[in-house]
Formats: C-alpha cells, structure tokens, sequence
C-alpha cells in the first residue's frame, strides 16, 4: 500500500505538471494561483495570537476571487487609493467599512473626503492634511502612520522610514501632530506603522510595537495598533522564510504587556506571493559564445520584479522535470528593453522552443505591477 500511495502521489503530480503545462502553451504567459494555498495562508494568520485584525494588503494582488476568499475567510482589506477601496466595496458588497482600511499617502484632498463620508477607517500619512484640510477631519476618527525611523526590507526600494522616505510623520514631528489634531477636533483611534517589505526577522514587529505604544501615552484616545505588513517569504530553494509561530510570540507578548490595545498587522505578500506562480511558453533561443539565452513569451510587462530590485523568481522547465540541468543561461522576456530579464545564470535543463518555464513565487506584486509596455498585454490570470 505504501508503494500504491506514492505511485498515486507521483502520478497525481504528474497530472498537475501537465495540466501547467497545457495552460502555458495554451495562453503563451499565464499567473496561476492556488485557492488551497491562498487559504491555509489566510487562516495561519488569523489564527496567531494576539491579533485582532488582519488587513489584505490588496496592492500585492487585487484579483477579485481572493479578495472574496480572503473576505469569506474574516481578513479585512487595507488600500491604498480610492480606487482599491471601490473595487473591494464592488467586489464584496457585503463587508462592513469598519475592514476597510484607507492608508494613502500624497493623495489629494477629494480622496481624503471621500474617504471619511464612507466610514471605513482613514490613516493620514502626513500633518499636511490636518494643516491644510481640518474641517474633513472634525469630529473624525483617525489613524496616523508614524515613521519609525528605521525601515527595513529586502531593497532600498521597497524600505518605508527615515527622512529619505516620503512615508509616515516623523517622531520629531508629534508634538506639532498633536497640536493640529487638537486644533482640527480629530480624535487618534489608532497608529500604524510599516516599516518595509520582504522582512525576515520578527524583531522588526517588536520594535515597530514598542515604538508605537510608547505613542499611546501622548495619544490617549489610541484603541488600535497596526504593525504594518512585510513579512517575507522564502524566494530562493532553502531560504527560510519569516517563522509564524516566533511571530506569533511576539504579537501575544505584545499583546499581554498591552491588554487594552487592539492589535492589526496588514501583510500583502505573505498571503499570496506562494500561492501564485506565472507560466510562460519559450519562445526562442540564442547563443552568443558563452552566453545563453531562453527567451520566452513574456517579460517585465508581467513580473517586473528583477529588473525593478532585481528579485528573485526560482525558474523550472516544466516540460524537462526529469533532465538534467546542464545549461546556464539567462531567461528573458520579448520586452525592447536589456533590463527585460527574469533571470540571469540559472542552471535549465536544455530548453527548446515551446517548452513552458515556471517562475515561482509570483502571486505578490507580479501581475500587480504589470503593464501593457510595448503595447503586449501581460499574463492572463488563472485561479485552480
Ligand atoms: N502596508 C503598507 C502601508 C504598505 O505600504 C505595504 C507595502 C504593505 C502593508 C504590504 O507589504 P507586504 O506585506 O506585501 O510586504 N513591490 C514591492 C513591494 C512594495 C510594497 C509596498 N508596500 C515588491 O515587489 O517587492
């Protein structure tokens, strides 16, 4: 019987491997996401303690299916513009403004009033809005995101504190932020904090606590704080990714030094980024003397990761599971542009023109941050 398990075990991969592969060739580029990994992802989270609230981060992903999913499953949604938090209102007509959460920053004014008519909670990034605008926020609850002064992540890019980020209202800035919230008659229900994305070490959410509840004794009206997302994933074979159940520890630490407080955290990428892979048909091949290149059906218009920050995607021939890797070569993508790689010096079985390559950990900010450059549509998208 065990050799029966492992035969059904091999043959259902096999199955699977296939079924990739008929998608790949069938659409040239397609993102694939798995609703079993989206939903053991979704309930890790809300199952760690201390946590009152997890927010989607729905910037990583905003197709609709996970966001009913992820609302079926408790997570409210923390957007960014207007206009994620009228797809998710469109999306799941049902869910309750208080799981809305708008965090813009540098948005103009009409956003901001809008927001506060709607009901759903409103974070100021900035003491511009309480300076220039105090008449939207009277009476109003609030949030403020505070700069923590250290930022963190997996590249300059993606780190959100420190005076050469445009994010949060600095520490030295809150007796000013107190004064024009009084000035304004806003009340400070809840603080907020991120400090960057792709965050390996839980130290980062101890830190981010302690620097925010340290705020409450100055902001007494202050019931909710969010931790921010960034929790990072594992994108390269053997990394290891953040541990939940350390997590999870410091949370309910955090959490038993402060009873009174709700805690929120707002991750995007972990939620989805290994849920989601993107498939893409070779297209052709070149050799300049040593170097090789597999070029395939789609590019930086899909997964602009790598050239943006020079990410990380682990790549597999699908259709040459079983050959050896024996060839180093760059992948790329049909895009007018050198940057347009998905990756450089990776170990491939020989490819051949129509094979379907798989680029993993793709379901964060893959499809999301795509665009139609040189007028190619990028991946279409696939739930399984
Ligand atoms: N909260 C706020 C206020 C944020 O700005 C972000 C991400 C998140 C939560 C979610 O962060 P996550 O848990 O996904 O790390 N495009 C980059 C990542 C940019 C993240 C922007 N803000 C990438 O592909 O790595």
């Amino acid at each position: 019987p065990k050799d029966k398990a492992a035969l059904e075990l091999k043959q259902w991969w096999h199955d699977r491997r296939n079924d990739l592969i008929a998608l790949g060739r069938e659409h040239g580029a397609a993102y694939v996401y798995d609703r079993a990994t989206l939903t053991a992802k979704a309930k890790a989270l809300r199952a760690l303690p201390g946590i009152e609230g997890v927010f989607y981060a729905l910037k990583a992903n905003w197709h609709p299916e996970i966001i009913k999913l992820f609302a079926e499953l408790g997570l409210g949604f923390e957007c960014v513009s207007r206009f994620e938090v009228e797809h998710v209102m469109k999306t799941v007509p049902s869910l309750s403004k208080q799981k809305i959460l708008f965090t813009p920053n540098f948005a103009p004014r009409a956003e901001y009033e809008w927001a506060v008519e709607q009901g759903i909670w409103v974070t100021l990034d900035n003491l511009h809005p309480l300076k220039a605008w105090p008449e939207l926020f009277k009476g109003r609850d609030v949030f403020i995101r505070i700069d923590t002064g250290y930022g963190r992540g997996h590249h300059d890019k993606v780190r959100t504190a420190g005076v050469h980020s445009k994010f949060g209202v600095p520490l030295f800035e809150m007796d000013e932020l107190e004064r024009l919230v009084k000035a304004a008659g806003a009340k400070v229900v809840g603080l907020h904090a991120h400090t960057g994305s792709g965050v390996f070490s839980v130290d980062n959410w101890k830190s981010v606590g302690d620097t925010l509840t340290a705020l409450t004794a100055r902001f007494k009206d202050v019931r909710i704080v969010d931790l921010g997302g960034g929790l990072g994933v594992p994108e390269r074979l053997g990394q290891q990714g953040v541990v939940l159940s350390e997590f999870g520890e410091t949370l309910a630490a955090l959490k038993a030094a402060h009873p009174k407080l709700t805690l929120w955290i707002e991750p995007g990428r972990y939620l989805v980024a290994e849920a989601g892979v993107l498939l893409a048909q070779v297209t052709q091949l070149k050799g300049k003397g040593e170097v090789h290149y597999v070029g395939v059906a789609t590019g930086m218009n899909s997964l602009i990761r790598p050239a943006l920050y020079g990410a990380h995607h682990e790549i597999v021939n699908l259709t040459r599971l079983d050959d050896l890797p024996t060839e180093v070569v760059n992948v790329v993508g049909p895009i007018c542009e050198s940057g347009d790689t998905l990756g450089t010096d990776r170990l491939l079985p020989p490819t051949q023109e129509g094979d379907v390559l798989l680029f993993a950990t793709a379901g964060a900010y893959g499809r999301a941050m795509s665009s139609t450059y040189n007028l190619r549509e990028p991946a279409i998208e696939v739930l399984v």
